[in-house]
């Protein structure tokens, strides 16, 4: 646990119901930011509310929600509006079948959440930051841009969108202070990624992570608040973070 610090300024992160999400709220909380707490299940978000204390707004939000994502910079109370860094992290994998075999329900939501969903997020709330003359986008991305492995298909081609769409806003920011970062996790276990996934199934999810050393959800915290804290003349573009155990792919993993 790490001591708060002095303010910091305001952060909004989405999907911060669970998971690397909910661990980057309370990082940033013990830094010092204030943090807008975004996903779908309300409970969940008031819970880690309710834990942080007035430091954490709770904020119901489907970022698959056109016009809820489109209403969020005026819907939010006044003194919560100039957020200054954003941390797209909502995102999901549905399915581990061949692409021959997969739902295109599933492919559907994936592309629905991960590149239009945090589309909309970004296309919100970055014109304020650039008027604000601060800010910092942060995309939650995977190794699953750059590694292909079996029944990744669409997850992973989504997550080479936002590591490009990362690349393409630093391109078009680079005459703002606004920063653009894209994290890359490696496998990351202590989250709903793989229940997710596997829609509940416990034993299959159970499995993904049997015998590995992953990574927690802290340690993406932690790169998250490193990448903000970084002078204002730094932008860490693309970190790439791995478990020790895991090697140049999403299914190089070590098992004991
Ligand atoms: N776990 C890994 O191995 C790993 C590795 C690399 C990258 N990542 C990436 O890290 C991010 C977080 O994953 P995680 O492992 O923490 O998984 P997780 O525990 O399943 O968390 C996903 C979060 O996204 C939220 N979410 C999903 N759909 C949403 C929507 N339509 N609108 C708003 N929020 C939504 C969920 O909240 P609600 O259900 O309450 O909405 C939840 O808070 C994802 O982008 C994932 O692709 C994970």
């Amino acid at each position: 646990m790490h001591a708060p610090s002095a303010p910091r300024g305001t952060a909004l992160v989405t999907g911060a119901s669970v998971g690397i999400g909910q661990a980057t709220v309370r990082r940033l909380a013990a830094d010092g930011w204030r943090v807008v707490a975004c996903a779908r299940r309300a409970q969940a978000l008031q819970a880690l509310a309710g834990d942080l204390g007035g430091a954490v707004l709770p904020w119901p939000l489907d970022v698959t929600d056109d016009a809820a994502v489109a209403a969020l910079p005026q819907a939010l109370p006044a003194d919560w509006r100039a957020v200054d860094l954003l941390v797209n992290n909502a995102g999901l994998a549905l399915g581990r079948e061949p692409a021959q075999q997969a739902d295109l329900a599933d492919w559907r939501a994936m592309v629905a959440t991960n590149i239009t969903g945090l589309l909309a997020v970004t296309h919100a709330l970055l014109p304020g930051m650039v008027a604000r003359g601060r800010g910092h986008v942060v995309h939650i991305g995977s190794i699953a841009a750059q590694f292909a492995y079996p029944g990744g298909n669409v997850y992973g081609a989504s997550k080479a969108f936002v590591r490009q769409l990362g690349y393409g806003l630093k391109a078009d920011l680079i005459a703002t202070p606004v920063r653009v970062t894209v994290i890359e996790p490696g496998m990351v276990a202590g989250s709903e990624f793989s229940l997710v996934r596997f829609k509940g199934d416990a034993a299959r999810a159970a499995a993904i992570y049997e015998g590995a050393e992953p990574m927690q959800p802290e340690d993406v915290a932690e790169a998250v608040a490193w990448v903000a804290a970084q002078p204002a003349h730094v932008n860490v573009s693309l970190l790439q973070l791995m478990p020790v155990g895991q090697g140049p792919g999403a299914v190089s993993v070590h098992r004991r």
